[in-house]
């Protein structure tokens, strides 16, 4: 046991994790030679990788203006990752220093990570949960510290559902994560698809990983919104939702589908 009493963190370094593969193509340096060599070999078989990473972060920047743009106050961020610049909180709190950003992920690396990096004034936290236990998440004393759920919130979930596989019910999880949100909240949604390439090669590097890769195509990923109105220009590859410019050359091969719906009254 820890000193606050509670187990030390485990960390399988065998295996390599969807945050620090991320983090690698990403650029990053908290990764591993295992998780090095997984990013490396899904290059090799899908040479967009290195732009895909880059436009679902360009996906997710953007979208946290639009969603601080429209009001919103209040964001939770589910499948953080690790730290990268700029983080949530920072192009958020930047745009309104008001901003509350509950921080949700089930790997400890990226906690500790994001602990060292949070604000002193406390509107800014992250939580150990998992999102195929929804309601861990939306009923942690943390999270419910941050985020008030009678006032909307934009929930995220940024290139996660992806890692959950269809007999844990991705559906199920996004309604009752939709069903605790007032009307007016936010989802802002990426998830990686097959229908513009074969991805199977790809698919298979994540066989040997901590978490699996589950391709989706758009009419499963459309399903997610269920309850939500897209706004413009609705479900699209990430470097196509409201560009600020001109996409990079490859954009079309791009395998992350993104988009931003509104919660209906
Ligand atoms: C590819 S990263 C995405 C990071 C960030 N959202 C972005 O798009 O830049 C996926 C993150 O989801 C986290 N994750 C995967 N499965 C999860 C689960 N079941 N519960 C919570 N977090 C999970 C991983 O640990 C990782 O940090």
């Amino acid at each position: 046991m820890t000193q606050d009493g509670t187990r030390p963190v485990e960390i399988d370094t065998s295996k390599p994790h969807p945050a620090r593969i991320y983090d690698y193509l990403l650029g990053g340096k908290d990764n591993y030679e295992v998780d090095r060599q997984a990013g490396d070999q899904l290059a090799a078989v899908a040479p967009e990788v290195w732009i895909s990473v880059r436009a679902n972060r360009g996906f997710l920047q953007r979208a946290v203006r639009h969603v601080i743009d429209s009001g919103v106050r209040q964001i939770l961020d589910v499948g953080t990752g690790l730290p990268t610049s700029p983080n949530v909180h920072e192009i958020a709190q930047e745009a309104e220093a008001d901003v509350r950003v509950a921080y949700v992920d089930n790997d400890p690396i990226v906690k500790a990570h994001a602990d060292a990096l949070l604000n002193r004034a406390g509107t800014t936290s992250i939580v150990l949960a998992d999102l195929r236990d929804p309601k861990s998440v939306v009923e942690h004393p943390e999270v419910r510290r941050i985020i008030d759920f009678d006032q909307p919130v934009a929930l995220f979930l940024v290139a996660i559902l992806h890692f959950i596989r269809d007999a844990e019910e991705p559906e199920r999880i996004v309604a009752t994560l939709r069903d605790a949100l007032p009307a007016g909240s936010f989802l802002v949604l990426s998830h990686a698809t097959d229908d513009f390439a074969e991805r199977s090669a790809a698919q298979a590097i994540y066989n040997n990983a901590t978490a699996s890769m589950n391709l989706r195509p758009r009419a499963r990923v459309e399903r997610f919104f269920e309850g939500f109105e897209l706004v413009e220009p609705g479900l699209v590859q990430v470097p196509f939702w409201r560009p600020e410019s001109t996409p990079p050359e490859g954009s079309a091969q791009i395998g992350f589908y993104g988009a931003v719906g509104v919660k209906k009254a």
